[in-house]
């Protein structure tokens, strides 16, 4: 059966205290899911459920973290004991650390266990169920990054690829048993993660950011058709097709954009 109904269903969103997941959230709660809201930062957890409550919706918070396999396997529990089984996982927590090639090993090991890991420890758990059950939803938001590249941000690009190339592998692999992957790939969004990408914040806004809304209503509707790519950006797509059909040409791009964003950088710093 192609496409998914919010309406009765059960739904995990990591990261939901803030930006992306949240709305999402609130955007599958609205649509009449059981929404189970889980994130590092308890405080945005409960403002979550409290949107959701106050709008009518369901909503159970769980804090905690959704990156190692004991946060992973805690979560799963407490969703299934208050909804039970999971029909959809949303992936949606991330960070970006470090930049250039002074991003630590510690930035590099935080973005590998939260943009990659994460996925792997929650779908090591989830799909032999939704085999059984013939039927399960696992959701990534990776990034624009994962397909194209995010200049400065080599942890994030890197890990991004792999939550990409990590969710091909299991939709290539389970499809036919009813288990359908999709992976979010956004450019610029108006949230924190945003604000705080410092000089990269114009360049990533260059084809307009877009609102958390947005996002949620593109991934709403993306959930009717059971499509991979998920491009709220639609640009995106002749960007990463530019960059498989004349590879070096679409480096060289980069390349520019590289060195415009040192000029700035530098007209920036100029006392
Ligand atoms: N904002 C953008 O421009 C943009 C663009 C493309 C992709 N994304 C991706 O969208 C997703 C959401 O990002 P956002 O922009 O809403 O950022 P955000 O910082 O507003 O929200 C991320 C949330 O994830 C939570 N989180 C981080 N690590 C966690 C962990 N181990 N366990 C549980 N929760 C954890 C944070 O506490 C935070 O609430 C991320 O995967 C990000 O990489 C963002």
């Amino acid at each position: 059966m192609t496409g998914f109904d919010p309406t009765g269903s059960t739904v995990v969103v990591t990261g939901a205290g803030n930006g992306i997941g949240a709305a999402l959230a609130t955007t599958m709660a609205a649509h009449g899911a059981r929404t189970v809201v889980a994130d590092l930062d308890a405080a945005g957890a409960a403002r979550t459920v409290e949107a959701i409550t106050a709008a009518g919706g369901t909503a159970l918070g769980v804090p905690g973290d959704a990156a190692s396999q004991d946060g992973v396997d805690a979560l799963i529990a407490a969703a299934r004991a208050e909804y039970g089984p999971i029909d959809a996982w949303f992936a949606n927590a991330g960070v970006d650390r470090g930049r250039g090639l002074d991003a630590s090993d510690d930035d590099w090991e935080l973005s590998w266990n939260v943009n990659v890991l994460a996925h792997v420890h929650a779908a090591r758990r989830l799909v032999p169920d939704w085999v059984e059950r013939g039927r399960g939803r696992f959701v990534v938001t990776a990034s624009a990054a994962g397909l194209l590249t995010m200049l400065g941000a080599p942890a994030y690009s890197v890990t991004k690829h792999g939550a990409v190339a990590f969710a091909e592998w299991l939709s290539a692999t389970y499809r036919h048993r009813g288990v359908v992957v999709q992976a979010v790939c956004p450019q610029g969004v108006q949230t924190r993660m945003l604000d705080d990408a410092g000089p990269l914040k114009e360049l990533l806004s260059h084809d307009t950011a877009l609102t958390v809304d947005d996002v949620a209503g593109a991934v709403l509707e993306a959930c009717s058709d059971d499509r991979f790519l998920i491009l709220p950006h639609p640009e995106v797509a002749d960007y990463y097709r530019a960059r498989a059909q004349a590879t070096d040409r679409w480096l060289g791009g980069m390349n520019r954009l590289q060195r415009g964003l040192e000029t700035t950088t530098r007209q920036e710093n100029r006392p």
